[in-house]
C-alpha cells in the first residue's frame, strides 16, 4: 500500500519504518528540515533499539522515503497517518495545533480519496475536528473530494517500540466505515497473522481507549509509590510487599515497581489531558488528579532524601547521577525524574556529575554547557570524586555494584536509589548509607510507635 506519515518522532518514524519493512511504500513527512536532512543521510534522530538498521534497510530497498514536501506526502498515500506531537496546552489539555495543521495540509493538497488516521494521542472528539478542518479547507478550495477520518491510537513504548509495533497486544481502530475497515485490515495484515489483533470500535471509544490505558498504567505506578511512602514510615520493606501483592493474579507483577515517579512524553501529559477532558464535561476526575499529584510528589523524593542525608546543606557538593533518561533503553528525557532532581540540586548550589548510556546528547541539548553539569563517559567516572550517588534510571549496566569500591569513590557514603536496584543489607554491610524507595531503611517506628530516623 502507499502510506504517508506526518511527523517523524518516536511514533511516526517507528510506524513508517515498520510499515515499510513489511513491504508497504512509505513517505515520512516532517516540518523539521534538519531532521529530514539527517534521515536522508541515514542519521536517526532518536535512540530506539533496532531502529537504525531497519530504517537503513528500507531506505536502501526504496520503500521508505523522507520529505519536507507536504504536497508530495499528501499525493503519495491512500493512508495518511497523523503522528505529530500533542503537547499539553497551558491548562493541561492536549494542544491540537499540530494535528489540525496536518489536517489543513491534507485538505490543501488532496485530490483523491484518503483515509486520514489519527495516530497521535488525541482527546475524544478529535476525529470530528479533523474531519471538519479538512472539509473546511476543501470547501475553501471549491473542491469536493471523498475522505474518511479514523482513530488508530498507538500503544508502543519507547525502548521496545519496534517489538511493540510489530507484536503488540492489539491494534485498535475506531471507525464506522466498512471502507476504512478494509483499508486498515490490508495495512496491518502482516501483523495480524498469528491471531486476530485488530479491534474495530466506535471512534470515540478508540480515542478514549488510549487515554484509559495510559491512565491505568500511571495509576498503578502512583498507587505503588503511595504504598512505598507508607511502607517507609511504617518500617516495612516495599519489595516484600510488592512480591506479596504481585503474586495475586488479579493484581500481577507488571507495573507495580516503586520508584521515583513516572516521566516521559506520555503518562504525565495524558493523565493531565484526561482530567482536563473530564472537567470540560463537568466531571471531577478525582482519581486522575490524585495520580498526578502523587507522581509530582514522588519526583522530589530523591532530592528530599539526599537533602536529609546532608542536613539540608548541599551547597558545593558534587552529586553523581546514574541515569538521565526517564526509563532505560531510550534517550528521552521529557519529564524525567532526573530533571526534577538536577534542577533542585542546582538550586541548592550543588554540581551534578552524570552519566547515561544514551541520553547525554539530549541532556546537553536541554541544559547546554554549564559549570554545574559535568557529563562523563561511564558510571565509574560519575562517582569519582563525587560526594554522593543517586540512581535515577534502571539501566541494565547499573544493576550490579561493588559496594566496597563505591564507598571508596564517594566523599560521603551516601547512596540514594530511586529504582531499588540494590539490597539494603549488602549496602549497609559495607558502611554505605543507603536510601531506597519504601524499604523502611531511613525511618522506623520506635517502641512508642513514633517515627524515628535510623541515622
Ligand atoms: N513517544 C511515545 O512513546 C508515544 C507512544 C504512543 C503514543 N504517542 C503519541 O504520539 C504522538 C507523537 O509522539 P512522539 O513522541 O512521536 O512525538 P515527537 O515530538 O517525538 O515527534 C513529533 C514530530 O512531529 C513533527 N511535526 C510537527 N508538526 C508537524 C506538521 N505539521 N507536519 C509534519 N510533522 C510535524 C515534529 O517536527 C516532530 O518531529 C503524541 O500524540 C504522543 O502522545 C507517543
Amino acid at each position: 500500500m502507499k502510506i504517508s506519515i506526518f511527523g517523524t518522532g518516536y511514533v511516526g518514524l517507528v510506524t513508517g519504518t515498520c510499515l515499510a519493512d513489511v513491504g508497504h511504500h512509505v513517505v515520512c513527512m516532517d516540518v523539521d528540515a534538519a531532521k529530514i536532512d539527517g534521515l536522508k543521510q541515514g542519521e536517526i534522530p532518536i535512540f530506539e533499539p533496532g531502529l537504525e538498521s531497519m530504517v537503513l534497510r528500507n531506505v536502501e530497498a526504496g520503500r521508505l522515503n523522507f520529505t519536507t514536501d507536504a504536497r508530495q506526502a499528501v499525493e503519495h498515500g491512500v493512508l495518511q497517518f497523523i503522528a505529530v506531537g500533542t503537547p499539553p496546552d497551558e491548562d493541561g489539555s492536549a494542544d491540537l495545533k499540530y494535528v489540525l495543521a496536518v489536517a489543513e495540509t491534507i485538505g490543501e493538497h488532496m485530490n483523491d480519496y484518503k483515509v486520514i488516521i489519527d495516530k497521535s494521542t488525541v482527546p475524544v472528539g478529535t476525529a470530528d475536528r479533523v474531519t471538519a478542518r479538512v472539509a473546511e479547507v476543501l470547501a475553501e478550495r471549491g473542491e469536493s473530494v471523498d475522505f474518511d477520518v479514523c482513530s488508530n491510537p498507538e500503544f508502543l513504548k519507547e525502548g521496545a517500540a519496534l517489538e511493540d509495533f510489530t507484536r503488540g497486544a492489539r491494534i485498535v481502530v475506531g471507525t464506522d466505515s466498512e471502507k476504512v475497515r478494509e483499508r486498515m485490515r490490508e495495512c496491518y495484515a502482516p501483523y495480524n497473522r498469528n491471531h486476530e489483533k485488530l479491534m474495530f470500535m466506535e471512534v470515540r471509544a478508540a480515542e478514549l481507549t488510549k487515554y484509559a490505558a495510559n491512565a491505568m498504567l500511571a495509576t498503578k505506578i502512583s498507587f505503588m509509590n503511595e504504598i512505598s511512602n507508607l511502607a517507609e514510615r511504617l518500617g516495612a520493606d516495599i519489595e516484600e510487599v510488592r512480591r506479596g501483592i504481585g503474586s495475586d493474579p488479579r493484581i500481577g507483577y507488571h507495573f507495580i515497581y516503586p520508584g521515583c515517579g513516572y516521566g516521559g512524553s506520555c503518562f504525565p501529559k495524558d493523565v493531565q489531558a484526561l482530567a482536563r477532558t473530564a472537567s470540560q464535561v463537568g466531571y471531577d476526575a478525582e482519581l486522575l488528579t490524585a495520580v498526578e499529584s502523587v507522581n509530582k510528589r514522588q519526583k522530589v523524593t530523591l532530592f528530599d532524601k539526599l537533602s536529609r542525608a546532608f542536613d539540608g546543606d548541599l551547597k558545593g557538593k558534587t552529586i553523581a547521577v546514574w541515569g538521565l533518561a526517564f526509563k532505560p533503553n531510550t534517550d528521552d528525557m521529557r519529564d524525567a525524574p532526573s530533571r526534577t532532581l538536577m534542577e533542585a540540586l542546582w538550586d541548592a548550589g550543588a554540581t551534578v556529575q552524570a552519566y547515561d548510556p544514551e541520553a547525554m546528547k539530549e541532556c546537553r541539548r536541554i541544559y547546554g554547557e554549564r559549570d554545574d553539569l559535568v557529563l562523563v563517559a561511564d558510571r565509574q567516572q560519575a562517582v569519582k570524586g563525587a560526594d554522593a550517588l543517586v540512581v535515577c534510571t534502571e539501566w541494565k549496566e547499573f544493576r550490579t555494584l561493588d559496594g566496597e569500591w563505591l564507598k571508596a569513590q564517594l566523599g560521603f557514603p551516601v547512596v540514594v536509589d530511586g529504582r531499588n536496584l540494590f539490597e539494603p543489607a549488602a549496602m549497609k554491610a559495607v558502611g554505605l548509607m543507603y536510601y531506597a524507595v519504601g524499604r523502611g531503611d531511613t525511618l522506623k517506628l520506635d517502641a512508642e510507635n513514633e517515627c524515628v530516623s535510623l541515622q
